[in-house]
């Protein structure tokens, strides 16, 4: 069976935070996760990660998807790898793919085409490429008459070999048994005195063995990110790279800016994105559907012509035809049914709310399951928390509540119940009822005149 060795050792210093390089982000995924699914994509899932510096936090992140080793001392790629010797000797039958787990734009083309070129060359090992016209600081690919001798690090070249512009990617297939083999043979006599897992190439090629270059033609599998700087131009490499994607597929932008789309996410076709708008998860987005400006909305199911205006929803559904926003926050667990209008500043946790319902403004609904066509009125609050313990509301169809409304939970209001502005519901309220909960209005006249009289400084 096929196997991958994905390289995560490194500090990542320049980035000026302590944590594995391969785990800083791009476009909301662990660089390592890209890696990851570039390799599971490509369909090769028995995967052993080599962790380094603060590996506990590989492990962390990993959570058992994935093998792991440790390299203690940071000697080489070619030490690297050998730490893995014991899961490459669990079956030496197949191929593996050694991968680097800060270049997160390797794609699970280029890894099966390479992985053809390297079974029909009968190869130990290919290397993948990239034509760069910087090649400065990356292995050059020495390629002669017949095919390639090997590869030649920066630190290493001579003047002529520095001007190669075709250079090792940091990805490779190898014949199992071979790269067990081959990394028994490497030394550490080079510029650097480290264990180069390039030089695999060049003494394959003495002992007699194939060594192929396969040559990719998306020069991008070969960034990587030293600093903060790197890492915002992967991103924004990404984020152009998603919305590209979305623009072929039909979705409209007139403006992309502040626009952050996940590459996990789905959009139907003719919805609109506006400015500022971010994206993220595994939301899935219908069709005809307008969002944004300035909105989030993180691993929901949006269905079709919904209109979403400055605001946030997360881990909830929107079913289809709902008007949402300016200024609403759906919390997790929430679900809008098809028509309802939530209107600005509503909070919704955690509730249903039922199709052609209206919450037009100041409402905080928690907890709760609103039927359908109800109307609630501003300044509505489900008290659905006791201190202690959290509880439900529900409110039947066609319900009227109140401005100004408290229904404190746990609270059943039957169907068509109509509540008094102000009214604070403490018990269940029976089908067509009206709750009121008012003290009796008083007047008292000529109360200003009398005060103000009172407090005026004494007439000369
Ligand atoms: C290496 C290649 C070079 C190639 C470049 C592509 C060698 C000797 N050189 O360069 O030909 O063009 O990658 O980026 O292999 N790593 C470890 N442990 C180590 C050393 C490195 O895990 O002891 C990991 C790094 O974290 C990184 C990857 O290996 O993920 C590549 O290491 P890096 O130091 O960036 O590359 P170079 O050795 O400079
Ligand atoms: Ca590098």
């Amino acid at each position: 069976m096929n196997k991958a060795i994905i390289l995560a050792g490194g500090q990542g210093k320049r980035m000026k935070a302590d944590m594995p390089k391969p785990l800083f982000k791009v476009l909301g995924e662990p660089m390592l996760e890209w890696v990851i699914s570039a390799c599971e994509d490509a369909g090769v899932s028995d995967i052993c990660v080599i962790k380094g510096f603060m590996g506990e936090m590989i492990d962390e992140y990993l959570g058992g998807r994935c093998k792991t080793a440790l390299q203690a001392e940071r000697l080489g790629t070619g030490h690297a790898v050998m730490q893995a010797v014991p899961f490459l000797k669990e079956d030496e039958s197949g191929h593996t793919l050694v991968l680097c787990g800060d270049a997160p734009f390797i794609d699970s083309d280029t890894i099966k085409s390479a992985l053809e070129a390297h079974i029909e060359q009968n190869n130990a090992v290919t290397v993948i490429t990239a034509e760069l016209e910087n090649p400065h600081g990356y292995g050059r690919i020495i390629r002669t008459a017949t095919g390639i001798s090997g590869i030649v690090e920066q630190k290493d070249a001579t003047e002529e070999q520095k001007a190669v512009r075709e250079v090792n990617s940091g990805a490779y297939w190898f014949r199992t048994a071979d790269l067990v083999d081959l990394l028994g043979k490497l030394d550490c006599n080079n510029a650097q005195n480290e264990y180069y897992l390039t030089d695999t190439l060049s003494i394959a090629i003495s002992e007699g063995k194939n060594a192929g270059a396969f040559r990719s033609e998306n020069a991008q599998i070969i960034r990587g990110a030293n600093d903060r700087k790197d890492l915002l131009e992967l991103n924004d490499y990404a984020r152009r790279a998603v919305i590209g994607k979305h623009l072929i597929n039909g979705i409209g932008f007139t403006c992309t800016d502040g626009v952050i789309i996940e590459r996990g996410v789905e959009i139907g076709v003719g919805t609109e994105i506006l400015p500022g708008t971010i994206i993220t998860g595994k939301t899935k987005i219908g069709k005809g559907c307008t969002l944004g400006p300035n909105t989030v909305i993180d691993n929901c199911e949006i269905g079709d012509e919904v209109t979403v205006n400055s605001s946030q929803l997360n881990e909830s559904t929107v079913e289809n035809d709902v008007v949402i926003g300016p200024y609403v926050h759906v919390r997790p667990g929430s679900c809008i049914k098809s028509g309802a209008r939530i209107g600005d500043f509503v909070e919704i946790k955690n509730s249903t709310i039922g199709e052609k319902t209206a919450v037009s403004h100041l409402v905080y609904v928690g907890d709760s399951d609103i039927g359908k066509k109800v109307n609630i009125g501003s300044g509505t609050a489900t008290v659905n928390y006791d201190g202690v313990s959290k509880n439900r509301c529900v409110v039947g169809d066609y319900c009227f509540i109140g401005c100004n409304t408290n229904l404190i939970a746990p609270v059943k209001l039957g169907k068509a119940v109509y509540t008094a502005a102000g009214t604070t519901v403490t018990g269940d309220v029976p089908d067509y009822a009206l709750a009121i909960e008012r003290g009796t209005m008083k007047i008292n006249e000529g109360y200003t005149l009398r005060k103000l009289k009172a407090t005026l400084p004494e007439k000369k």
